[in-house]
């Protein structure tokens, strides 16, 4: 079947992995948002999300099943033109919403990107079902629509609760993100994917995305941190996340859930074990001090507050915004989704050594290619074309 997908976020982090098993293992077209404002900068930003995955040849042979639909989720109507607006809505057979903004310090940015942009989405949506009918709709959303928790096991159906506080911005737009699919699209095939913690590909140490494996590195490189050894840190590798979001969205088949966990659930690595693992080589783990949770809360707190931009402040917001997601000992039931694909994610405590260890080397940038000329000759589905 070849189908048109809408897809957003295909130029971020997770999107690439989706990205990357569209083209090799279907033949589906992609109308890809993004916000590049010519088809040279969208081509330059799909190249930087696929390097990771595929080489500049093998790029060029499939960048004709790529649209770059140039838009904005903060803006009205995406930002799109009427007509294009219309083509997207009236071409779309399925659509895989996935971008977002992560910016966890800033309500207006969640506000603006998240919120006011899914709900663009759910608009185009609206449109395609009234059209011709969508097979599909999905939003990623993550697990910290949970909101504040302490030690808990959470399955799909439990996550969701509307009495819990948010720890931030991003966690409570996602949150009214996942509410606005549920009422607005009744009758449209919808599915949710929550992914906890992603961190690194269990198949190489490299990755294009720094924020989380900085904030653990630089926790447990501190002498002390403020950790229960034994709370348990639900990190899942970007790999499995991909190839579930790919498959449960593609085929029907294994959609049987409206809700997917994308986590490691269960099966999460304890603080200490992570801390062992990321340490590397001459490296000691920090003591770990349970009982200065709240002091080390409110420090850091008020140092991320302070006027002046430094390394101290930088630290600051970085525990400010990580130490909950970090010491919270709340995994996620991940049952529904290893039972789609036919399989479980890797530990971390597997491939998280070499990952800590190529991050810090790499001091967390990834070394992007530019992207070569296409060549004269482009060998598209094994035809040589001009
Ligand atoms: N990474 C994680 O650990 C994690 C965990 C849980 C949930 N998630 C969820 O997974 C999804 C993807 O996260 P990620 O880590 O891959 O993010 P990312 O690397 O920061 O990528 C963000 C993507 O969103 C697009 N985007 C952002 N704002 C946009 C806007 N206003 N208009 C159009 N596109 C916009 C960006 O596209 P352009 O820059 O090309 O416009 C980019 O493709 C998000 O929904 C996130 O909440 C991620």
């Amino acid at each position: 079947m070849t189908e048109t997908v809408f897809i957003t976020g295909a130029t971020g982090f997770l999107g690439s992995y989706v990205l990357d098993l569209y083209l090799r293992e279907t033949s589906a077209k992609l109308l890809v948002l993004t916000r590049a404002k010519s088809r040279a900068d969208g081509l330059e930003k799909l190249w930087k999300a696929l390097q990771l995955h595929m080489s500049a040849e093998t790029f060029w042979e499939l960048e004709g099943r790529m649209e770059i639909v140039s838009g904005d989720l903060a803006s009205p109507k995406l930002g799109m033109d009427d007509a294009t607006w219309h083509r997207v809505a009236t071409e779309s057979e399925s659509i895989l919403h996935i971008a977002a903004s992560l910016n966890r310090k800033s309500e207006k940015a969640c506000l603006n990107h998240n919120l006011k942009g899914t709900l663009s989405m759910i608009q185009l949506a609206r449109a395609a079902q009234d059209h011709h009918g969508l097979r599909r709709f999905a939003n990623v959303s993550t697990t910290a629509i949970a909101g504040k928790r302490w030690s808990e096991t959470l399955r799909e159906d439990e996550a969701l609760d509307w009495d819990r506080s948010d720890y931030d911005p991003y966690a409570r737009t996602k949150k009214f993100c996942e509410h606005m699919v549920a009422e607005l699209l009744p009758d449209v095939p919808t599915t949710i994917f929550r992914p906890s913690t992603v961190m690194g590909d269990s198949r190489h140490p490299r990755t294009t995305q720094f924020e989380m494996v900085q904030a653990f590195n630089t926790v447990f490189d501190l002498p002390a941190f403020p950790i229960r050894p034994t709370a348990r840190v639900d990190i899942v590798n970007a790999d499995w996340v991909g190839r579930a979001m790919f498959e449960i969205f593609r085929d029907d088949a294994k959609a049987k859930h409206g809700i997917y966990h994308l986590s490691a659930g269960e099966a999460s690595p304890v603080a200490k074990d992570i801390a062992q693992a990321m340490a590397g080589a001459g490296r000691r783990p920090p003591v770990m001090v349970p009982g200065l949770l709240g002091a080390t809360q409110t420090a850091f707190d008020l140092i991320a507050g302070l006027p002046q931009r430094n390394a101290l402040t930088y630290i600051g917001s970085l525990f400010k915004v990580f130490l909950p997601y970090i010491t919270f000992d709340t995994v996620f039931v991940n049952e529904r989704a290893s039972e789609a694909i036919g399989r479980k994610p890797v530990s971390f405590l597997e491939y998280g050594p070499a990952f800590a260890e190529w991050c810090r080397e790499q001091k967390y940038r990834f070394d992007y290619a530019p992207l070569p000329e296409r060549p004269a000759r482009v060998n598209v589905g094994g035809e040589i074309s001009a």
